[in-house]
């Protein structure tokens, strides 16, 4: 099929890809140059491992290509995703902004070409938006529909090659068995199963599957702190109850909490939509307190264990939300520098490839690009992402280091000789 696809981001890269792998001529738009630019050398614009060397294979072959001119993408497609960001905004709630002004664009391309033209949304959008808020405004610019779709995206950063290749699901949020049949046929190469509803339904999946996997994590924090002054390892306690095959394992890894681009957005815009409609959500609200509580909490036990933090040189070992990702949005790195910063610790910070994108967060801290200076800088170690690096990092050797505050479980305390070490979750 010929596929175009506005916002050339985390998903709209990954989903032209893996069309193009399985088959589709794509054409990707993006509003930012610098994207665009960088697509069309072949370049990720953002770090995410397998993505370059699928993409300058399809680029040279050109069955993916890119442009900033909406007539061309929309001209050179039947078919349109729209997968542009819809982030929070300062009340945390879904800012649709970025959306609206796509659908008014595409709108009016297909308008112009003047040919029934499917369009589907991607992005992560609230309970209604496809149908009330999309559709509307591609009606206004005069655009020959074929139909509206809503496909929402489950892809995780870090891996999401791979799964946009293979994905868990396909749900199908469309109105008529037309539109249905198209994308269980473009999917049909991924041999995922396929769902089939409404868009409003599809949208409501992806919020609660986030919900779900947010409440997980908060769940497990609560059962840390819990267990910290019980005596109690929780990692212990979570192969216990991961066991339980209707629990499973995944997401039950106390930490510093969620981040990332999408569960902190998420829960947040869910709660605020549901409190528009003049409804309570007592457990959402409590995963968020959670999630606010952790990085204060790391901080109150590291104060605790060193006696006092004013006079320390502190660095933090992971600056993305997660490994194999640059995406520092809503990272818990960021609390936690904060948290030191207002009382008083000297913050440095280190990340294999996020370095750059959190010094525009907090450009006041010291951001190390090579790893034994940072140590060789740091007393105290606080490793926040667990970058495959920071596993087998020496500091044992590191005789000068006072204490080591693992949030991820990723260090081996035996080979810490007579630094000092602990690991959230674990007896304080
Ligand atoms: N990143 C993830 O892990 C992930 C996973 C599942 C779902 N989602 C959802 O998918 C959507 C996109 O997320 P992302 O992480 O890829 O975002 P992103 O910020 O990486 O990319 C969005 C892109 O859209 C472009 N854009 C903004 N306005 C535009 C316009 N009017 N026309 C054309 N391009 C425009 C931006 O320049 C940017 O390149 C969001 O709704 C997000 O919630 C993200």
């Amino acid at each position: 099929m010929k596929i175009s696809i506005i916002g050339s981001g985390y998903v709209g890269l990954t989903t032209a890809l893996a069309l193009a792998h399985t088959g589709s001529s794509v054409i990707l738009l993006d509003v930012s140059e610098d994207r665009i630019v960088s697509i069309r050398e072949g370049r990720a614009p953002f770090y995410e491992p397998g993505v370059d060397g699928l993409l300058s294979d399809h680029i040279r072959k050109g069955s993916v290509r890119a442009t900033m001119d909406y007539q061309e993408a929309i001209n050179g497609s039947d078919l349109t995703f729209l997968a542009v960001g819809t982030p929070m905004d300062s009340d945390g709630r879904m800012d649709a902004s970025y959306i609206k002004a796509a659908a008014r664009s595409t709108g009016e391309a297909i308008a112009r070409k003047g040919v029934p033209h499917i369009v589907v949304v991607k992005s992560t959008v609230l309970p209604g938006t496809t149908e009330g808020v999309i559709l509307p405004i591609l009606k206004d610019t005069g655009a020959t529909m074929a139909s509206i779709a809503m496909c929402p995206e489950f892809l995780r950063e870090g891996s999401a090659m791979e799964d946009a290749l293979h994905p868990d699901r396909v749900v199908i949020g469309c109105l008529d068995d037309t539109t249905f049949t198209t994308l269980k046929e473009l999917f049909e190469p991924t041999d995922s199963r396929v769902l089939r509803c409404d868009p409003t339904t599809a949208e409501m999946i992806k919020y609660a599957s986030n919900s779900f996997l947010a409440t997980k994590i908060s769940f497990a924090n609560e059962i840390s702190r819990i267990c910290e002054v019980t005596g109690i390892d929780v990692y212990d306690v979570m192969e216990g109850v991961g066991m339980d095959s209707r629990i499973s394992p995944q997401f039950l890894r106390a930490g510093a909490g969620f981040g990332g681009s999408c569960f902190p957005k998420d829960v947040s815009a869910l709660i605020r939509a549901a409190s528009d409609k003049g409804m309570k959500t007592p457990l959402m609200d409590s995963v968020m307190l959670n999630n606010d509580i952790q990085p204060v909490h790391l901080v109150d036990v590291m104060e605790e264990k060193l006696g006092v933090i004013s006079d320390k040189r502190i660095l933090i070992l992971g600056l993305a939300f997660k490994p194999d990702t640059d995406d520092v949005r809503e990272t818990r790195s960021l609390p936690v520098a904060k948290e030191l910063s207002t009382r008083g610790g000297v913050v440095g910070g280190h990340d294999p490839q996020a370095g750059p994108n959190f010094a525009t967060l907090m450009s006041d801290m010291r951001i190390f690009k090579d790893l034994d200076e940072a140590v060789d800088w740091a007393e105290v170690i606080i490793l926040m992402t667990e970058w495959p690096v920071y596993r087998n990092y020496p500091f044992g050797e590191k005789g000068h280091l006072l204490f080591v505050f693992d949030g991820r479980r990723t260090i081996d305390p035996k080979r810490l000789g007579k630094i000092g070490y602990w690991a959230m979750g674990s007896p304080l």
